[in-house]
C-alpha cells in the first residue's frame, strides 16, 4: 500500500495507476482518521466493489466549530496507515490543513436548509465544512464510488443531495452503522469515554433498539417512540440535544412512521463532553 502525502503525492500516485486506456473503478473512503472498524467496514466493501480504494485522512478545520475538539481530535498516523493496508487499501493519503486551504482560501459552499436543522443546530460551521471537503476531495481523487456510513446519517443525505444537485459523476455508497458489543455506535469519539461513560454512552442505542422493538409491536406515533428512548436512558448522565423522527430523504420532521416508507429515528447528545449521534431506521421498502 502506498502512503501518499499531500496533493503532488495523490497526483503523481493517479498517473500511475489510472493510465487512459485502462479505466478503473475508484472507491475512495474519506476519513478523519483514528480508524475504527466503521471505518474498515467501510474499506473492506470498496475493495469488494472497486479496482482501486483509497483511504484519506484528514482531520478537516472547516467543519469545526469554535471551542470544539479540533486541537484534541484523536491523530494517529502510523496506526491509520497500518489498519488501511490490514483491509486491503492500495492508498492511504494524507494532507495538511494548509495546503488543503492554502492563504486566500475563500470558496464556500451554501446547502439546503436541511443543513440546519437537527446535528447543525448545535453545530452551525459542520455541514457547511464537511460539503466543502467533500467536493473538494471528490474533485482532487475523481473516484467512481465514495463511501460513507450511515451513523452520520444527516452527514450522508447532504452529500446524496450535493452530488446529485451537481450532476457529479460517481455513486455515493452509504453503509450501515457498525457498533460495538454494547450497541455503542463505533466512533473515533469513544476513545474520550470513561468506563462509566460508556455505560451511559451505551444506552442511546439501547433506547433506539426499544423505540424499533415498540414500532414492530405498532407504535407508530413520534411522541410514543421518543417517549422509548427517553425511558431506557433514564436518569443517565446523558444531556440529550435532540431525538426526532425525520423522513428518510429530507429530514423533515414527521408525527408518525408510514410502514410502507418509513422513517429514521435520529438522536445526539453529549456523554463526558463526547458529543454522540446515532439512529435506526424505522419500516420503510427495505424492512
Ligand atoms: O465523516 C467524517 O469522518 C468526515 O465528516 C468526512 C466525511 C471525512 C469529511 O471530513
Amino acid at each position: 500500500m502506498k502512503v501518499l502525502d499531500g496533493i503532488q503525492a495523490l497526483r503523481e500516485w493517479q498517473s500511475t495507476v489510472t493510465p487512459l486506456s485502462a479505466p478503473r473503478t475508484l472507491g475512495l473512503v474519506p476519513t478523519m482518521g483514528a480508524l475504527h472498524e466503521g471505518h474498515l467496514a467501510l474499506v473492506r466493501r470498496a475493495r469488494a466493489e472497486c479496482d482501486l480504494v483509497c483511504v484519506s485522512v484528514f482531520v478537516n478545520p472547516t467543519q469545526f466549530g469554535p471551542g470544539e475538539d479540533l486541537a484534541s481530535y484523536p491523530r494517529d498516523r502510523a496506526r491509520d496507515s497500518e489498519l488501511a493496508a490490514e483491509v486491503g487499501a492500495d492508498a492511504v493519503w494524507f494532507a495538511r490543513a494548509e495546503e488543503v486551504y492554502p492563504a486566500g482560501f475563500a470558496t464556500r459552499i451554501e446547502l439546503p436548509s436541511l443543513a440546519n436543522r437537527l446535528c447543525g443546530i448545535e453545530r452551525p460551521h459542520h455541514f457547511p465544512g464537511v460539503a466543502l471537503i467533500v467536493l473538494k476531495l471528490l474533485h482532487l481523487f475523481r473516484p467512481t464510488h465514495a463511501y460513507f456510513g450511515e451513523k452520520d446519517y444527516q452527514q450522508s443525505v447532504l452529500v446524496t443531495r450535493m452530488v446529485r444537485d451537481l450532476d457529479l459523476d460517481l455513486a455515493i455508497v452509504t453503509c450501515p452503522i457498525v457498533r460495538e458489543e454494547s450497541g455503542l455506535a463505533r466512533s473515533s469519539r469513544n476513545v474520550g469515554l470513561s468506563e462509566a461513560g460508556r455505560m451511559a454512552a451505551g444506552t442511546l442505542s439501547a433506547g433506539l433498539f426499544r423505540a424499533q422493538m415498540a414500532y414492530a409491536e405498532g407504535v407508530v406515533d413520534a411522541a410514543a417512540l421518543i417517549g422509548e428512548v427517553v425511558a431506557e436512558i433514564g436518569d443517565q448522565k446523558v444531556a440529550l440535544e435532540f431525538i426526532e423522527l425525520v423522513d428518510r430523504e429530507t429530514l423533515e420532521p414527521l408525527e408518525t412512521v408510514d410502514p410502507a416508507l418509513g422513517a429514521r429515528l435520529l438522536i445526539a447528545g453529549r456523554v463526558e463532553k463526547v458529543r454522540l449521534i446515532d439512529n435506526v431506521p424505522l419500516g420503510g421498502p427495505e424492512a
